[in-house]
C-alpha cells in the first residue's frame, strides 16, 4: 500500500491535509519508519509519487498495517459493550480537528473513556467535546473538554469547505457544516445576478458568523467586487474578519491572477435591523443574504432597505417555520418586499429537506426590483 513519508513533527498536518481531501486509506493506521520519519496510509484517490501536493515528500510502499479496529466502539471493554451498547453515542459531528459529540445522561461517567476511543481510533482529530446544548443570545454549544491529544483544549480549528479554508470555533460562534450546500446554491444564484447585472456584485451578509457564505462568494473568480458583512456576536466578527482577510487576499482572477482587494470591504459587530441607519450601507447591495432562521423574515423590512434600488436584485433567506404556517410566511415575505417599494420578479419558497421533522427549515430566493426613492419621500 503507498505510504506518504513525513517528517515526524509534520505528521497531525499531513493528516489533516489528507483526511480534508479525502486521500486517507481507512482500517489502517499511520507506521513508524526506521528513519523516524511516519508514513500516513494513502488511498486510490490519492495524488501519485512526484505531484505537487506532496511538497517534495516521498511515496514509499509498505504492508498496510494489520486490520485495525474499524468503529471507535471496538476499543472499549467487551463488558461495556454489552451494557452500554444502546446508549453509546451514534453519531458526532467533526469541525476541523475537533470532534463535537452528545453523550446520554445514562453514560456520562464513560464519557472520558468514549472520548478515548474515539482519539484512538480518529488520528485526525485533536479534541473530543461533549456537546453539552446551545446557551446564550448567539445560541452558541456549550461544550466540554473531554480528552485532548496534545493536552490542549483550545476549540478554534480551521476547516475546509468546497475548497475554501475558514477558522471556525463552536464554543464561541455557530457555524454548520450542514449548510455547505445552500452556499453552493446562493454562489449559483449569485452568477446568474452577475450575468444579469453584467458586472461583478456588492454582497451583504448581516448574520455572516465566521463567514462560510462569503467564502462561497469571494472564492469564485471575478465574481465579487465588494461586501458589507457583519454579526452581533463579537467573537463570530473576531473569525470573520480573519476569514475574510485570508480569502480576499488569495483571491484570483478568471485568468488566475492576483485580483484586487474586494471594495468595500465592510465588517461591522452591529445588530443587522440597525443596519439601515448607516447611509452608506443603504441602497448600496446586490445581493442581501438573510440568515437568522428564527426571525429572519420579521427582520426583513428592517434589512431590504440594504439592496441596490432601480435594478434587479436578489434576495437569500433561510427561515425555520411551522409547517402549517408556510403559505402566510411567504405571504409576509412578499409583502415586505412590496412595503419596501419592490416589484417581485420571481419569489421561491422551499423546504431544505433533512432538519427537522416537527418544523420546516426553509429557503427563500426573491429576484426583486425596488423603487428608486423620489427624494421627498
Ligand atoms: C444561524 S447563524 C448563521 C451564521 C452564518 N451565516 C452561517 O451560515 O454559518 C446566525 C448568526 O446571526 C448572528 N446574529 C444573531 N442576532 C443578530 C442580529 N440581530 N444582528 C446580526 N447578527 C445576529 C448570530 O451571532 C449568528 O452568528
Amino acid at each position: 500500500m503507498r505510504h506518504l513519508s513525513v517528517p515526524s513533527a509534520q505528521t497531525q498536518h499531513w493528516l489533516e491535509r489528507c483526511r480534508s481531501e479525502k486521500w486517507l486509506a481507512e482500517h489502517t493506521g499511520v507506521t513508524s519508519l526506521s528513519d523516524g520519519n511516519k508514513a500516513i496510509p494513502l488511498n486510490q484517490t490519492a495524488p501519485p509519487e512526484g505531484d505537487a501536493a506532496w511538497d517534495g515528500n516521498a511515496l514509499v510502499d509498505l504492508a498496510a498495517k494489520g486490520k485495525t479496529p474499524s468503529h471507535w466502539t471496538e476499543h472499549l471493554s467487551p463488558e461495556i459493550l454489552k451494557s452500554h451498547k444502546d446508549d453509546l453515542p451514534k453519531a458526532y459531528e467533526t469541525q476541523g480537528d475537533v470532534l463535537i459529540v452528545k453523550i446520554e445522561e445514562s453514560v456520562w461517567h464513560l464519557a472520558e473513556l468514549i472520548a478515548d476511543a474515539m482519539l484512538t481510533q480518529l488520528p485526525s482529530i485533536r479534541l473530543i467535546c461533549a456537546d453539552l446544548g446551545v446557551h446564550g443570545d448567539f445560541r452558541v454549544r456549550n461544550l466540554e473538554p473531554l480528552a485532548s491529544r496534545d493536552g490542549s483544549t483550545e476549540t478554534v480549528t480551521r476547516i475546509k469547505e468546497n475548497g475554501y479554508f475558514l477558522w471556525v470555533d463552536a464554543s464561541k460562534v455557530y457555524f454548520s457544516a450542514r449548510l455547505s450546500n445552500e452556499r453552493t446554491e446562493t454562489l449559483e444564484s449569485a452568477k446568474k445576478l452577475k450575468q444579469r447585472l453584467a458586472r461583478p456584485l456588492i454582497v451583504a451578509d448581516p448574520y455572516a458568523g465566521v463567514g462560510p457564505s462569503m467564502g462561497a462568494l469571494l472564492s469564485e473568480p471575478d465574481l465579487i467586487e465588494g461586501y458589507h458583512a457583519g454579526d452581533l456576536n463579537p467573537d463570530a466578527v473576531e473569525l470573520l474578519q480573519t476569514n475574510l482577510t485570508f480569502l480576499g487576499n488569495r483571491r484570483k482572477t478568471e485568468v488566475g491572477e492576483p485580483a484586487p482587494a474586494p471594495a468595500p470591504s465592510t465588517v461591522i459587530c452591529a445588530d443587522a435591523t440597525q443596519w439601515k441607519t448607516h447611509s452608506h450601507l443603504c441602497n448600496s447591495s446586490d445581493l442581501l443574504l438573510v440568515n437568522l432562521p428564527h426571525d429572519s423574515v420579521e427582520h426583513l423590512p428592517h434589512l431590504l432597505p440594504l439592496l441596490r434600488r432601480g435594478q434587479i436584485s436578489l434576495l437569500r433567506g433561510w427561515a425555520i417555520i411551522e409547517r402549517v404556517n408556510e403559505a402566510s410566511e411567504k405571504q409576509k415575505i412578499a409583502a415586505a418586499i412590496i412595503d419596501a417599494g419592490g416589484t417581485i420578479e420571481s419569489l421561491e419558497f422551499e423546504e431544505v429537506k433533512g432538519f427537522s421533522a416537527s418544523k420546516s427549515f426553509m429557503c427563500f430566493e426573491a429576484w426583486v426590483v425596488l423603487a428608486v426613492e423620489s427624494l421627498s419621500s
